[in-house]
């Protein structure tokens, strides 16, 4: 068991990861002052799991209600959203209430959103069942919903008052959705943590295996970094943009595709590849980051090549980025652990490099 705290303002909490956790839910909560029911919003892929989490909070006499939800991003709509909502309303939930988000990565924002807005705000557990939402998106209170006009337009922030990461759920994981979550982990690894990373480059193969111990380790690594982040504490790269390494062109190509090509990890691993080029061609990084982050994704079953968009629509995809001022913002690395956002690449020298990479112009 690995606890890992989140020191946010106001109310921190814990993140805690082993394998086999699911049913100490209840020891783990903090108090939880007039909540007699525990509405668990869950993704069909990981139904066999509330009777678990309602044993484990049986001794907290908190009721487990289960409100199933689609699997994966179809949750996370505002029919989705409202159909859980009235389901709160029509089984008298009360604001003290626990709402516990179990499932990926989009049954945490859809979940997170609705116990952020019902009744102007309800407790919140999250218990992650991708490798995604433990290393990523159960941490650092951010909710949200799709809008037919793009992908979480509508949201908010709320914490947790826990994160439960069960390693052990991790097993039923489709393959490629685990290699999506190595994307994040090697995202981290390259930024944050060159322990993680020697580790990784030291010996990939328990992880890949989902070893329990190994992806507790790992789980618990990406964890504290994020939480870092998230606290405020890593402020040299701007909080939170560290985050987003290999995201401008990963979500770039994920809009391209129309989100039905590559996973997020998938293209976020292109992304990598690319800022990692763009950070030599800059002469920010020596030239060996390349070929250091091409051995980490390979040795992780992500593969950084294959045929890319097309510059133009690239550079125009770039464009049309919310996070986009006129400049194109890049979290580029001086070194491996060593991120720093840079607004000053110009754009030919980014065309360059995504002909490098084999982009047709
Ligand atoms: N809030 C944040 O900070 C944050 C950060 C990163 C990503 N996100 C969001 O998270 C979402 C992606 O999350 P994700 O990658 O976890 O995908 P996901 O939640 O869509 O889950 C992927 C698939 O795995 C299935 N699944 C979930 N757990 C399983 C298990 N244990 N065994 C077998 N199948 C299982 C789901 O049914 C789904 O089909 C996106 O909507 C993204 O916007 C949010
Ligand atoms: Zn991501």
């Amino acid at each position: 068991l690995e606890r890992v705290s989140v020191p946010v303002p106001g109310r921190p909490y814990e993140v805690v990861v082993g394998a086999g956790v699911l049913d100490r839910i209840g020891e783990l909560l903090p108090e939880l002052p007039g909540a007699e029911v525990a509405f668990v919003v869950t993704d069909p892929a990981v139904a066999d799991r509330v009777p678990a989490l309602a044993s484990g909070l049986e001794p907290r006499r908190l009721r487990a209600v289960p409100l199933p939800v689609p699997a994966g991003e179809e949750a996370k709509t505002l029919d989705v959203y409202r159909a859980v909502v009235q389901q709160l309303a029509a089984r008298e939930a009360h604001r003290d209430d626990l709402v516990v988000a179990l499932g990926g990565g989009a049954v945490g924002d859809l979940a997170g959103f609705a116990a952020s807005t019902y009744m102007r705000g309800m407790p919140l557990a999250q218990v992650p069942t991708t490798l995604t939402g433990q290393v990523d998106a159960a941490i650092g209170g951010k909710t949200a919903v799709n809008l037919p006009e793009g992908k979480n337009l509508v949201g908010t922030f709320h914490q947790p008052r826990l994160v439960l990461a069960d390693v052990e759920t991790l097993a039923t994981l489709p393959e490629r959705h685990l290699r999506s979550g190595l994307a994040e982990v090697a995202k981290v690894a390259l930024t944050l943590d060159p322990e993680l990373l020697e580790r990784l480059e030291r010996d990939p193969v328990p992880v890949v295996a989902r070893d329990p111990e190994a992806l507790t380790w790992v789980v618990a690594r990406c964890a504290a970094a994020k939480a870092r982040v998230v606290a405020g504490d890593e402020r040299e790269a701007g909080p939170r943009m560290v985050l987003n390494y290999g995201h401008t062109l990963g979500h770039a190509i994920e809009r391209l595709e129309a989100y039905a090509g590559r996973t997020h990890g998938e293209a976020v691993a292109v992304g990598m590849e690319f800022a990692a080029r763009l950070a030599v061609a800059h002469g920010l990084a020596a030239a060996d980051l390349v070929g250091r982050t091409r051995r980490l994704l390979a040795s992780l079953g992500l593969d950084p090549d294959g045929a890319l968009p097309s510059v133009g629509a690239i550079e125009q995809a770039l464009r049309l980025d919310k996070k986009f001022r006129g400049v194109v913002r890049f979290v580029l690395l001086a070194g491996v652990g060593r991120p720093v956002v840079v607004d000053d690449v110009p754009m030919t020298r980014v065309r360059e490099v995504l002909l490098e990479m084999g982009a047709p112009p």
